[in-house]
């Protein structure tokens, strides 16, 4: 999906959908990453994290660099608050919010997706763009549902 075009996120949807029912398990995270990386321009970096004891620890992502933040604390960063309070977080200018923790300089706005299992985070799928206010609702929900479907593979 390029900016113009109309963002056909339901295609998206349904593509990933098909993947989780046919994948086999080792390699099914990455291969949603991979997807969502791929069908949307504006998502520079996609990454999910596992919650493991009070850390998020990072396992597929895909994106032109590696973080340094393979492991963030619960409760630090945008992505540490989103996995306490189990709600999405959207940040439309990472340089004014003093949570953010910061991976790459290219980074503008990012957006963190927890999911949960029977009410509980145990991961979260963070997107990093390098566009400024890249995220809106059609994102959120479209993520939220990911999410959802990727709550029975975490
Ligand atoms: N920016 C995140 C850290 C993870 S990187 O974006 C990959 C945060 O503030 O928690």
């Amino acid at each position: 999906m390029t900016d113009g075009e109309f963002l056909d996120y339901k295609r998206v949807e349904q593509a990933i959908k098909k993947l989780l029912l046919t994948t086999p398990s080792p390699t099914v995270l990455q291969n949603v990453v991979d997807v969502l990386y791929d069908s949307v321009e504006k998502y520079s970096w996609v990454g999910i994290y596992f919650v493991k004891g009070n850390e998020l620890v990072l396992g597929p992502w895909n994106g032109k660099q590696a973080t340094e933040h393979t492991r963030i604390p619960l409760g630090l960063g945008i992505c540490g608050a989103a996995a306490k309070t189990g709600k999405t977080e959207l940040v439309d200018d990472v340089l004014k919010d003093t949570r953010y923790l910061s991976c790459f300089l290219s980074t503008r706005s990012e957006i963190v997706i927890p999911v949960k299992k029977m009410n509980v985070v145990v991961g979260e799928i963070d997107i990093d763009s390098d566009r400024p206010a890249a995220f809106d609702k059609h994102d959120t929900m479209f993520l939220e549902k990911v999410a959802d479907m990727l709550s029975q593979h975490i």
